[in-house]
């Protein structure tokens, strides 16, 4: 049995409540939450034992669940990993790079696995596209919430468009360039919306859109590589596939155009998004880590490594700070 504690049991935390108690071979020792009401709604919905300190849970686990807001995700790793306890912490990593380049260090050292909550790579749309080869040389990401005051505390590059980065990051083989970023603080005191280019060392361009002040939600990644287009949905749950010259396949829909180099076949495929929680597939993938002792889906320099294009976008509009 893996004994588990979860740290902050809010909005988030209450997912992963319910998806824990999914997994098998896990136990809730119990939660660390500060706030008394939040608290006292997880004691009467779920029965689980409050503890008073952080160091009390610690000891009585084996695996540190953490999703307080940000600001507190390197107190928090940085005690459980000191104890020798296998993390999993939300996203982002930290809130500084400074934070960040800690833990790598702190997690390396230390005999456990350590996992970041980018939990879009466990989108069953993104995971449909699992036999396709993506080689994207041109990226278009429009990621766009309605207005919550909740995650406010980072500005929308910490907050949401570090998804797309993650992403993107976990397809190109390839160093960043350059980047070049503007974004408006509209409602909160850090950006709200933010449009940024970046260049990697083999030429491809990521060009993503993030805003948390939309009327409507939206959150598609569209991928143009040699021969295909790859658009997905990670809200609808939808993926296209348009290809140049596919072979025949009973699932996939054709026809031919006369080009100037030739006929040519463009095949359009909708590859079969299969049913899933994402949030439970990542935790299921964590504690698979710990048992089977194998490298965690999202490790601590996958976390890093997309917080340090966040900050870079962040100096680029200027708020060089925490944002
Ligand atoms: N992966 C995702 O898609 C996603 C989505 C939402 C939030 N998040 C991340 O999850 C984290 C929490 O977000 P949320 O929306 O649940 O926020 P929230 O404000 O609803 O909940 C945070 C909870 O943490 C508690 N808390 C505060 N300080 C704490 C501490 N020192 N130790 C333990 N608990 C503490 C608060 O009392 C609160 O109950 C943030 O880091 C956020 O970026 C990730």
């Amino acid at each position: 049995m893996l004994r588990v504690g979860v740290f902050g049991v809010g909005h988030l935390g209450k997912f992963h409540l319910n998806n824990w108690k999914e997994i098998n071979d896990v136990t809730l020792t119990g939660f660390y939450d500060p706030d008394d009401a939040t608290s006292a709604d997880v004691i009467s919905k779920y029965g689980l034992k409050r503890f008073d300190t952080v160091d009390s849970l610690l000891d009585e686990c084996d695996a540190a669940d953490i999703i307080a807001p940000t600001s507190f995700h390197y107190d928090l790793c940085k005690t459980a990993i000191t104890k020798g306890k296998h993390v999993f912490v939300e996203k982002p990593l930290a809130n500084t790079m400074d934070e960040a380049r800690e833990l790598v260090k702190l997690a390396k050292e230390a005999n456990i696995k350590f996992q970041v909550g980018h939990v879009e790579r466990f989108n069953p749309a993104f995971l449909s596209l699992k036999g396709i080869a993506l080689e994207p040389m041109f990226i278009e990401v429009h990621r766009l919430a309605q207005f919550n005051p909740r995650g406010t505390d980072v500005s929308v590059i910490l907050d949401l468009m570090i998804h797309d980065i993650d992403i993107i990051l976990s397809l190109i083989n390839s160093n960043v360039k350059s980047i070049s970023a503007n974004g408006v603080a509209v409602m909160s005191d850090t950006p709200d919306i933010a449009n940024v280019r970046i260049e990697f060392d083999n030429s491809c361009v990521a060009n993503l859109t993030s805003s948390r002040i939309s009327m409507k939600k939206m959150r598609k990644m569209r991928l143009f590589q040699k021969d295909a287009y790859i658009g997905i949905d990670f809200l609808e749950k939808k993926t296209e596939v348009i290809k140049l010259n596919t072979p025949a396949d009973k699932n996939v829909f054709t026809f031919d155009i006369e080009t100037n180099n030739g006929k040519k076949t463009i095949a359009i495929a909708n590859p079969v998004v299969e049913d899933g929680n994402a949030i439970k597939m990542e935790l299921q993938a964590f504690y698979n880590a710990i048992v089977n002792n194998t490298k965690t889906a999202v490790t601590v320099i996958d976390g890093f490594r997309a917080m340090d294009v966040a900050h870079q976008i962040l100096e680029k509009i200027g708020h060089k700070h925490a944002g």
